[in-house]
């Protein structure tokens, strides 16, 4: 058949033709998809299943091949990640459109926080518990990817973390199922917008399936083992959520749960995500996790391992060449159905023709649309306040801040640390590579020049790198200390010491940045220090001894300005943060809703035959949920419509929320429940609601929340979700320590 009559074939059977009667017997999505199912050789529905790297950046470690041009050109290759751009995606898109079929390819990126404009890392995020940023945040990184040729994110990453050693706590939205799973369904919605199929929207993939946070040790791609009770009360609520928020995607994960591999394991993708949950999106490999089996020691081989993913309900392969090298002889053998690949390639090009590639290939590849998000400033402005929003302030002894910019007039602000004067380091792990020297891009030291301009004086010193341990720059650093009427500290990680593969055995500050501390400390002098970090870090002493802290995670492209606006009181900080804060790595894991076991400690001193650590008190560092304000905010006793919730009732618990300092604030007031006895042991809280007050010194408001008995569901033995009757307790407070509290009964 001559290429005409291919051409003519093919767009009869893929609808090409279909545009101009579009509503005249439109076919349905099953229709079109299966009539393209129908024209494809098995080599080409495995080559749907193909993902590989492109050839500009990699995220994972590279696997040396073949030319992939040509394999897309023999429509073998069904998405590539890491190809972003409209001059990259359109050439490997108008190589796709050279296959046999034309089947568009998609384009896949981990827009995690941010794609030109740079948010907060979204633990950082996290902490602003405020949905409608996150989702805007999400939905101006999707505006932006989208305009680069980009369809698909590897974004929400929802994998709960108790666990602070392991570096990848940065990416997601910290210890708790119920704020993950607010924030889970905030970040979909926001990368999809007004749904597939509009230009500025891009396939949300929920990762990683499951359990993935809960790494033994904290050490990155290690060994999972929890209960199934643990499984669905904790780590897999934000999954369902994002599901149900219609996330078009998920990704599996490197960790075996409970002895089999997520890529490989049927209970998590076939009978809970495809069955339970009837997720119709399809299933992503992480990168090389299929491949990963054979060390894991599920699989023989590669083919073994195709075998094993796919059976299980992984659709598509990410750069271990295991589908596509394997699969069409396994079905040739008869060893895999063809039903199974066909039910895969069914929902990927379900997902490629809702997104209107086969309409037009190349409709998100816009040169113009490019040009216009490449230096968006609304966006940057959208950023900035993001970033005021995820500061959380841990501590302002009497009061020192926020600065006065009339007091400081002609003084001096010494601004010490190894981060002052980061500009790469703001925007922290999985962010769009810029220069060092990026003009773009606000550190803390030109946010505040900026801020203050001449009217105060600004000196520098570096004082200490971050990990090394010479002490040569103290001498320096405490003599510009001394001629300064303040000073602001900026210490933390580096940003590469957190993120994918970036677990830490130690979580103190590192190098000798917390001695810097105290010889600036021993100055007399006013000290601030701002702390940078991917993950919660440990700063006993600092916490002990200098009376403003201010965590500053990495606030993305406008960080300085962000921390200026605060420092300045230009935003009161209103953060509070998303997971728990250790005194030392041995009390890890440590996290607000765990079980009161059969001897709970009385108070934090309590080592009379209790469950503690006799070198340690028995409470974190700092505890979820918690976060200051240059106000202060006074909670009355909780009142309640009834002492009693009977199914199809409401119970509403109020409090009066007073701002009972001198400047106005806004205060996340968080709703708790606990319930007494179960039939497997519950949680001493749980995270079951917030609001958001904003008062004016002076002013009070009535905070009300409504609950009904499925607020108190839970995955009992047998994991069914249930409530039961019982007593409970309510709390209401500023943090997950700091609560009023009421009781209740929940009647059959
Ligand atoms: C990485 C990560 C995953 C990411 C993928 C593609 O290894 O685990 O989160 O989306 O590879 O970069």
């Amino acid at each position: 058949m001559n290429t005409l009559k291919r051409t003519i074939v093919i767009c009869l059977f893929t609808g090409y033709w279909m545009i101009p009667f579009a509503g005249f017997g439109q076919k349905t999505l099953d229709q079109k998809v299966d009539s393209v199912l129908k024209l494809m050789t098995l080599e080409e529905k495995v080559g749907q299943m193909n993902q590989y790297n492109g050839d500009w950046a990699a995220t994972g470690p590279i696997t040396p091949d073949g030319d992939k041009q040509d394999q897309i050109r023999k429509g073998l290759v069904g998405s590539m990640l890491n190809v972003t751009g409209v001059e990259h995606t359109t050439e490997l898109q108008k190589i796709a459109m050279e296959s046999r079929l034309k089947i568009p390819l998609l384009f896949g990126q981990d827009i995690i926080h941010g794609y030109r404009t740079i948010f907060p890392i979204p633990l950082g995020e996290a902490a602003s518990w405020d949905m409608k940023a996150i989702e805007q945040s999400a939905r101006i990184a999707a505006t932006e990817a989208s305009a680069a040729g980009v369809q698909w994110t590897f974004a929400p990453m929802v994998d709960i973390a108790r666990d602070p050693r392991w570096g990848r706590v940065m990416e997601g939205a910290g210890e708790d199922p119920y704020l993950g799973s607010q924030i889970a369904r905030a970040r979909v919605l926001g990368f999809q917008g007004k749904g597939l199929g509009h230009t500025d929207a891009v396939m949300a993939c929920a990762k990683h399936f499951a359990g993935y946070g809960a790494a033994i040790g904290g050490r990155d791609y290690n060994t999972v083992d929890m209960s199934l009770l643990t499984l669905w009360n904790v780590y897999l609520p934000p999954f369902k959520a994002a599901e149900e928020a219609g996330a078009a995607t998920f990704m599996n994960s490197f960790n075996t749960l409970n002895g089999i591999p997520a890529t490989g394991n049927s209970y998590l993708q076939r009978d809970i995500l495809k069955g339970k949950w009837k997720f119709q999106g399809f299933v992503v490999s992480d990168w090389n996790s299929i491949g990963e089996m054979i060390p894991h020691g599920f699989a023989r081989d590669h083919a073994d391992a195709a075998l094993k993913a796919i059976s299980a309900g992984n659709d598509m392969d990410m750069e271990s060449r295991s589908y596509i090298q394997n699969l069409p002889k396994l079905v040739r053998e008869g060893k895999v159905s063809v039903n199974l690949v066909n039910e895969a390639v069914r929902r990927i090009l379900k997902k490629k023709f809702e997104l209107g590639l086969f309409d037009d290939p190349y409709k998100f590849s816009n040169a113009q649309r490019e040009k216009s998000q490449w230096d968006n400033s609304a966006n940057l402005m959208v950023e900035k306040s993001m970033a005021e929003k995820s500061v959380v302030l841990l501590k302002n002894e009497g009061q020192l801040l926020p600065l006065n910019r009339e007091k400081l007039k002609g003084k001096t602000i010494a601004l010490i640390g190894p981060l002052v004067r980061s500009i790469r380091q703001n925007l922290g792990f999985w962010s769009y590579s810029w220069p060092d020297d990026s003009l773009r891009v606000i550190s803390t030291w030109k946010g505040i020049a900026q801020k203050v301009g001449d009217d105060i004086h600004l000196a520098y010193a570096k004082g200490c790198s971050i990990t090394d341990t010479s002490k040569a720059g103290f001498e320096e650093a405490v003599e510009t200390a001394r001629k300064a009427d303040i000073v602001i500290m900026e210490v933390g990680e580096a940003a590469d010491m957190s993120g994918e593969a970036k677990s830490r055995s130690n979580i103190h500050l590192p190098g000798v940045q917390e001695d810097l501390i105290k010889a600036i400390y021993a100055t007399g002098k006013p000290v601030i220090v701002l702390i940078n970090a991917g993950r919660p870090l440990i700063f006993n002493w600092t916490s002990a001894h200098v009376p403003a802290i201010l965590y500053t995670w990495w606030l993305g492209t406008e960080a300085g300005g962000a921390v200026a606006d605060v420092l300045f009181g230009d935003y009161n900080p209103s953060g509070k943060l998303p997971i728990t804060f250790p005194r030392a790595e041995g009390q890890i894991p440590i996290y607000y809703d765990h079980f009161n076991t059969g001897r709970p400690p009385k108070n934090a001193n309590d080592l009379n035959y209790v469950s503690s650590y006799i070198d340690l008190p028995n409470s974190p560092a700092y505890p979820f949920g918690y976060g200051l304000s240059y106000t202060t905010f006074s909670y009355s006793d909780i009142t309640l419509n009834s002492p009693i919730l009977r199914p199809g009732g409401t119970l509403e618990a109020s409090v009066e929320v007073t701002n009972t300092g001198k400047y106005p604030g806004k205060e996340t007031v968080q709703l708790y429940t606990r319930q007494m006895v179960g039939s497997v042991v519950r949680p001493v809280e749980e995270l079951k609601g917030f609001k958001q007050v904003y008062l004016t010194p002076g002013e009070s408001r009535k905070v009300t929340f409504a609950l009904t008995v499925n607020d108190l569901r839970f995955y009992n033995a047998h994991l069914n979700e249930v409530y039961e009757p019982g007593d409970f307790k309510i709390f209401i407070g500023t943090s997950s320590a700091q609560v009023k509290q009421a009781d209740f009964k929940l009647e059959k």
